[in-house]
């Protein structure tokens, strides 16, 4: 990585050691000219000119134009004679197509680098994509990277300065820099287009947050290989306490700077466990309550049709995740395309692959795995220091039951529980899961209102429809004998912490036999 300062002391020796051919790689035109411009203003002994295709050939100290004719040709030909008649000139060339293979124009550009080797001059060429070989070699090259997050910052906090007091602006130093976090990956041009739509709405508000990612999306383009998901409402989660205090310490992580040190940005979680109890839901909260834009990939539509097509399709995916960081990505049911039985090689192949991004990828790509059929999971996979943790997500204690029950009987019935209520509902809702709870009350919900009800119906009716109902824990226990006997040895219980206990199957509560590692 060469960020804005280094770019400019590399830049700064090669015009002192005069070196005839400066390749600038760079997409962004404008910062590379005012990098080349601050530099012309300290060799002021050295005249520099530049050209752009719009404006045509010009002095760089005071834009004074140097000849009628703006094309190309006529730029080379006034290079040509200057440095014949003149030693330690420099051009500068911005938007000159057709450099990146063997062509006339690259050739008029070798001439024109031996000419200035010969006359102590420099051809500056700026140039997204690299040179022809046979132009490259006859000098050095320098690439200025996409603005890094103090640049960023420094851009996105004088715009929003600027316009203090004229629209009301929420967002305060810390807001800036999370707004910095989720547009870096574009160019300066493209963040001060995407803040001045915004401040142009009239509003900077906190949530304005996450249209930036959105934003973004749209200048990326082509998501190849994953998936937008669109976040519409808050995604509460009922219990899960460990999960979520280990996951608010890692909030910052994700957005703070810490290019200076080591630390490394977190890879991720792996949840496992029993279903309905909240895997998927909780990478839809993270995303959520982080303010990061949340993507999921298909591991089931990574396995092409044809052989060898999978691997090219992870590739893509996580290079697109790599793009679009900081974000959430989400894989669902991670087993499903890394089965360790089934196709050997391929699996084989795509699970080193993955591993391989897992380590080596520096971008804040926060990976929230989820797993349903452990007996599959293969095992390099749940090694440790592979994803930061691996929690284990069991079914909702009695305290989780109660906060999950008054959740969905407060959104979806618009009924606040009372307490002894809600102390006998909890006691029927032994063994369900999250999503058995949630689907109890939907039911209510919905008969209430097709009844036209206003008031909630009374306590024996409501236990009524809890009873009806019998949970996966009971209709399956011996796959949730399997599941817990997994996690207990392999990972971290996402609950609330309390030993596993050796309590028989089909008797009272099941709680959460939790053993630490
Ligand atoms: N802990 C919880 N808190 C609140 N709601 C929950 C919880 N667990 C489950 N639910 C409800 O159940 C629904 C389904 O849960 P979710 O999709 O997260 O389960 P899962 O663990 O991913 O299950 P599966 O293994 O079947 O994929 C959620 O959308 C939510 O409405
Ligand atoms: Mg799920």
């Amino acid at each position: 990585m060469t960020n804005l300062t280094e770019t400019r002391e590399v830049l700064k020796n090669y015009l002192k050691a005069r070196i005839p051919l400066v390749v600038i790689r760079s997409m962004e035109r404008n910062r590379c000219a005012d990098v080349l411009a601050s530099l012309a203003g300290e060799f002021r002994q050295m005249p520099f000119y530049i050209h752009t295709r719009t404006e045509g050939l010009k002095q760089l100290s005071d834009g004074m134009l140097v000849s009628e004719d703006a094309s190309l040709p006529a730029a080379i030909d006034y290079a040509t004679n200057l440095i014949k008649r003149t030693e330690y000139v420099n051009f500068v060339f911005t938007d000159v197509e057709e450099l990146d293979d063997e062509s006339p124009t690259s050739r008029h550009f070798a001439e024109l680098a031996r000419l200035a080797e010969a006359h102590a001059g420099t051809i500056i060429v700026l140039s997204e994509k690299p040179v022809w070989t046979g132009l490259g070699r006859l000098g050095m090259s320098v690439t200025l990277d996409l603005p890094d997050a103090d640049e960023m910052y420094s851009v996105i906090a004088g715009l929003v300065d600027q316009y203090r007091g004229q629209v009301q602006i929420d967002w305060d130093a810390e807001d800036v820099r999370a707004a910095a976090g989720i547009l870096s990956g574009v160019t300066e041009t493209e963040a001060m287009n995407v803040l001045a739509s915004l401040i142009a709405g009239g509003t900077l508000t906190r949530d304005k947050l996450r249209e930036l990612s959105e934003y973004k999306d749209r200048i990326l383009g082509d998501l190849a290989g994953i998936e937008r998901i669109r976040l519409s409402e808050d995604y509460r989660v009922g219990g899960l306490k460990n999960l979520r205090t280990w996951l608010s310490k890692r909030e910052r992580l994700m957005i703070a700077d810490y290019s200076h040190t080591k630390v490394s940005p977190p890879r991720g979680v792996l949840l496992v466990g029993v279903p309905g109890c909240g895997k998927s839901l909780s990478a839809k909260a993270i995303a959520s309550d982080w303010n990061l834009p949340l993507y999921r990939l298909d591991m089931a539509a990574v396995l092409g049709m044809y052989v060898g097509q999978s691997e090219s399709r992870l590739r893509e995916a996580l290079e697109t995740a790599d793009r679009v960081a900081p974000c959430v990505l989400w894989i669902d049911e991670i087993e499903k395309a890394l089965a360790s039985g089934g196709d050997g090689g391929t699996s084989r192949r795509l699970i080193g692959q993955f591993l391989f991004w897992l380590q080596e990828s520096t971008s804040r790509v926060f990976m929230v795995a989820t797993a349903n059929d452990i007996s599959s999971l293969p095992p390099e996979l749940t090694r440790k220091g592979r994803f930061d943790e691996i929690f284990f997500v069991d079914l909702p204690d009695p305290a989780d039951r109660a906060e999950i029950l008054r959740m969905y009987f407060t959104s979806i019935c618009n009924f606040d529980l009372p307490p002894d209520l809600e102390g006998r509902l909890v006691q029927a809702t032994d063994s369900f899961s999250g999503a058995e709870i949630r689907a109890v009350v939907d039911e209510i919900g919905l008969t209430m209102y097709a009844d036209d009800r206003h008031a909630m119906y009374d306590d024996a009716t409501l236990l009524q429809f809890f009873s009806n109902t019998i949970p996966f824990a009971h209709s399956n226990a011996e796959d949730l004998d399997e599941i817990r006997a997994w996690g207990r040895t392999r990972a971290v219980p996402a609950g609330t912490e309390q030993l596993y206990d050796a309590t028989p199957r089909g008797t009272t509560v099941p709680g959460r036999r939790i053993v630490m590692t």
